[in-house]
């Protein structure tokens, strides 16, 4: 186990992995960090399609935007974890609206990510969380039902290669005191 600010800080974006399988129990103990984060009012809106199946990955490679870096991680990683929400739940009472923000699924979503991500960097797994590709097309490869959106596609696997940490803005630069 590692200390928890080398988790935050040592975890990169993954794309290339060993050809080498991830256990059940690892597979267990990442999901069991987006079981245990937090989402509003605890809706929980979250439903993880696991996909092994090369015919499946091959379809979800092919909607991947033209270029993207992580186009080889998606059918190339042992695992690849689609993760989908149920829409107009969180953010939501009585089938309302509560803020100006509308459905905060991306948001429940984002954080039960992270912690995804975080858990399986601990473990010695990598990640690389995928956003720019046709949601659409996935969702239909996915099989989705009808209100429900695959969000991101997060390949994960033992890491074959490890890219330097991007530059990151200085504290100051997105701390502000008192006021904006
Ligand atoms: C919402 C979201 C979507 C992303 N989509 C992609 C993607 O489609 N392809 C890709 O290669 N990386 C993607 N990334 C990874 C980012 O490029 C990466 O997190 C960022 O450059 C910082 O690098 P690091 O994760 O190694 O710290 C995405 C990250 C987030 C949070």
């Amino acid at each position: 186990m590692a200390e928890f600010s080398e988790v935050i800080k040592g975890r990169r974006s993954i794309r290339k992995y060993q050809d080498r399988e991830v256990s059940a129990e690892q597979l267990k103990s990442v999901l069991e960090a987006v079981q245990w984060s937090p989402s509003w009012a605890n809706t929980q809106c979250w439903e993880v399609v696991v996909v092994k199946d090369p015919a499946i990955r091959q379809t979800l490679q092919e909607t991947l935007a033209k270029g993207n870096p992580a186009t080889k991680a998606v059918v190339d990683a042992p695992v690849l974890l689609a993760m989908c929400g149920k829409l107009a739940s969180s953010g939501y009472y009585k089938n309302e609206v509560t803020t100006k923000f509308g459905d905060w699924l991306l948001f429940d979503l984002g954080i039960a990510t992270q912690s995804l991500c975080l858990a399986a960097h601990d473990l010695g797994l990598g990640t690389v969380i995928v956003g720019l590709f046709d949601h659409d097309k996935a969702g239909a490869a996915l099989k989705l039902p009808a209100g429900y959106e695959v969000v991101t596609l997060i390949p994960l696997g033992y890491p074959a290669k490890e890219s330097s940490p991007p530059k990151r803005r200085e504290i100051t630069e997105f701390t502000h005191q008192d006021t904006f």
